[in-house]
């Protein structure tokens, strides 16, 4: 899995939650992050989530990354899509790396993409288009995503954290592709 725009690895953290050991024990969690200070605490906290992933790590540039890598591939991009930070010449630099894994591979190479719905400034639509250009056409499903809003709350007097619940959920937009040449 290649976590691109990683921040401090909360990708990381959403998978240990959502599966069993054996499947967490497959993946090989590489994330990308250009902000220092986000790559530092997704360091720290990598200290604490790594040992369940077959190998768990920052590459510093995009250039680092082996399209040869792993059996299957997965790109993800939670939260991403509507950075201003986002320039045409780093969709550049994501078509070029997809492309790369989608030609080195004898496999599907898969991306799935999570937002906040609504939003306008989603980068996606151009990133699928010049995909296109470059001979790749993604096959893209909706992803249906329910997450209850909570925000954390002070338990008791021994300062553990829990949740506040609220009614509302998130407005998330998710979407998975499969991309071939
Ligand atoms: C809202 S945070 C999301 C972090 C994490 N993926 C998550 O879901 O919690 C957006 C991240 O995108 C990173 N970012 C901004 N521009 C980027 C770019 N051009 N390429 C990769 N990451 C970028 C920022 O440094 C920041 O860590």
């Amino acid at each position: 899995m290649v976590d691109i725009g990683a921040g401090a690895a909360t990708v990381a953290v959403a998978l240990q939650e959502a599966l069993g050991n054996a499947r967490q024990r497959r993946i090989e969690y590489v994330a990308f992050d250009p902000n220092l200070m986000m790559r530092a605490l997704g360091e720290r906290i990598l200290g604490h989530v790594a040992k369940g992933f077959r190998s768990a790590r920052y590459v510093p540039t995009l250039d680092d990354l082996d399209p040869n890598d792993g059996h299957r591939m997965l790109f993800a991009f939670s939260y991403v899509a509507h950075q201003d930070a986002v320039t045409t010449d780093h969709l550049e630099q994501w078509v070029s790396v997809i492309k790369e894994a989608v030609d080195a591979a004898d496999r599907a190479v898969e991306l799935i993409y999570t937002t906040a719905a609504n939003l306008s400034g989603d980068k996606f639509p151009e990133l699928g288009a010049m995909l296109k250009r470059a001979g790749i056409t993604p096959k893209t499903k909706p992803v249906r995503v329910k997450v209850q809003r909570r925000y954390p709350s002070m338990d008791g007097s021994d300062g553990r954290v829990g949740w506040d619940w609220q009614d509302r959920n998130w407005q998330v937009q998710a979407e998975h592709w499969v991309l071939r040449s």
